[in-house]
């Protein structure tokens, strides 16, 4: 297969307002895409947008919740209606919450699920449509390392992670050799504002600022990396992409050794104190 060469592309980001997304719609500017931008942020939005037209790359923007599946098909339709078609879509938008099963409450599992899991259900159901009938198109869904093993506290984002890899993985049997290629991406600790912006339980054995020192410590990837290494990855059509020497070595453990791996990675991030500790 030819690499794609993404010159006046369509290509749909959500989650554009900020880190990987944000990177993603710069990076895919400079590859003469022409863009539709998605988040819930409204400002961030219009300051990327801003920053793309006077680079002279033509934008759309819409605020939409992902969570939401009316939402996101109104999207899907007014992005036909204004470039004429699309040819990328880019799964991006997610949040994270930290907190044990025990005391994590069934709304914030739906709320997370919401956004990270339907999001990207909902994103990829209103293009894959447009895509099939015309026998061109690209997903790329952003799952995590978080979707290739599981660490405490983190029950609620791992669910979602392993769901979107199911859910895209899936995808991709049912829909190569139709023409429309899929992509699955797993970051570990990328330095965005997810942290920040992150849901902590009470029971979370660190504070925000903790969390946020923890989450710099173990990054060892910019936005402006994971972005041209996407790219890279969706003009060489690759169906999984795993973004951090920390994420490589990881997956290359689980497959040394499948379960000390999963006690091993309960060490990883924030230990959890045994009652005989
Ligand atoms: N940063 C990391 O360490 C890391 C690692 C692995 C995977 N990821 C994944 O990368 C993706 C991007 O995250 P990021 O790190 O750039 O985070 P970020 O917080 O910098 O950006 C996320 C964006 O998603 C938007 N968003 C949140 N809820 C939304 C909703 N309901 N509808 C529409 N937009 C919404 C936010 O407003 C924000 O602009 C996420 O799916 C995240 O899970 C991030």
């Amino acid at each position: 297969m030819p690499r794609k060469n993404l010159r006046d592309q369509v290509a749909v980001v959500t989650g554009a307002a900020s880190g990987i997304g944000r990177a993603l719609a710069l990076g895919l500017a400079e590859e003469g895409c022409r863009l539709a931008l998605v988040d819930v942020d409204a400002e961030g939005l219009a300051s990327i947008a801003e920053t793309l037209r006077a680079k002279k790359t033509e934008v759309l923007t819409q605020v939409a919740d992902v969570s939401n599946a009316d939402q996101v098909f109104e999207m899907a339709q007014r992005v036909l209606d204004h470039h004429g078609e699309a040819d990328l879509v880019i799964n991006n938008a997610g949040v994270v919450h930290f907190g044990t099963i025990a005391e994590t409450d069934l709304a914030t599992y739906e709320w997370l699920l919401g956004i990270n899991l339907w999001g990207v259900i909902h994103g990829t159901k209103a293009f894959l449509p447009h895509f099939l009938e015309k026998g061109r198109g690209h997903v790329v869904n952003i799952s995590s390392l978080a979707g290739l093993l599981t660490v405490p506290y983190g029950s609620a984002y791992a669910t979602s992670k392993f769901g979107v890899r199911a859910f895209t993985e899936t995808l991709y049997q049912e829909v190569s050799g139709r023409g429309v290629d899929v992509t699955c991406v797993h970051p570990s600790v990328v330095s965005t504002n997810i942290a920040r912006a992150a849901r902590i339980g009470d029971d979370l054995p660190i504070d925000r600022a903790q969390l946020i020192e923890t989450a710099d410590r173990q990054t060892f990837t910019t936005a402006e990396k994971a972005a041209a290494k996407i790219i890279r990855a969706i003009r060489r059509r690759q169906l999984r992409l795993v973004i951090g020497p920390d994420a490589r070595l990881m997956v290359l453990l689980q497959r040394l050794l499948p379960i000390q791996s999963i006690r091993l990675a309960a060490r990883f991030v924030f230990p959890i104190e045994k009652e005989s500790d």
